[in-house]
């Protein structure tokens, strides 16, 4: 059953990106929304440093246990706070204490897409400007360039739609330098810049 959902792991050339990104950023705390078994987690944990901390989503706590041994054995658990939670609630939560705002070097989003546009609008105030928003599926497997009526049945849907508004609105955000980067499924690196 875990093997078929084994798609749902971030790609690891996007992966291999992340981890620069993350480096280039000298990022230290961090926000992960969406875990699953935790390989876009582990990564993020091995590159921050000692005393890094990431702020880890999601609302299902088992399959985040299924990949915790690997995290362990690679000795950086101590890094990750793991909140099993709706993300949305979490970073309301986060917002009512002033510091953190704009305290975040860095976070991946990688969740329900509905919510990617609500995500972002959290993000940009948690973020520290220069600190970067990475947003995963923002391809959705190359229909959000295909005219509408050549999207396969199992594309459509409120997912695919809530990804298309997210980069409609991204293109018209002034608070964000963008880059939309053709790896795994399409991510999208936002830099805050004011
Ligand atoms: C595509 S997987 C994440 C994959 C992970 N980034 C990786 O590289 O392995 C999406 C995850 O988002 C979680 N999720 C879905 N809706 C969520 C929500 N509203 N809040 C937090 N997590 C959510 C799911 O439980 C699932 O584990």
């Amino acid at each position: 059953m875990l093997i078929l959902r084994a798609m749902m792991g971030t790609a690891p050339d996007a992966g291999q990106l992340m981890a620069m990104l993350l480096r280039l950023v000298n990022a230290k705390k961090t926000i992960e929304i969406g875990v699953f078994t935790g390989y876009s987690l582990l990564l993020t944990a091995l590159t921050i440093p000692e005393d890094g901390q990431i702020t880890a989503i999601d609302v299902n706590r088992e399959t985040y246990e299924i990949g915790l041994p690997i995290i362990k054995k690679a000795g950086v658990d101590h890094k990750i706070n793991f909140i099993e939670s709706e993300a949305l609630s979490v970073l309301d939560q986060l917002l009512k204490y002033s510091e953190n705002e704009g305290s975040f070097d860095y976070a991946f989003v990688d969740a329900d897409k509905d919510n990617y546009c609500n995500y972002h609008e959290r993000l940009m105030k948690l973020l520290k400007v220069g600190g970067i928003a990475v947003y995963d599926n923002t391809l959705w497997g190359g229909t959000v360039a295909v005219p509408e009526e050549q999207v396969p049945d199992h594309f459509r849907g409120s997912s695919r739609q809530a990804i298309l508004d997210l980069n409609r609105s991204l293109a018209d955000d002034p608070r964000v330098q963008l880059s939309h980067v053709a790896l795994g499924d399409g991510i999208t690196i936002c830099r805050r810049i004011f």
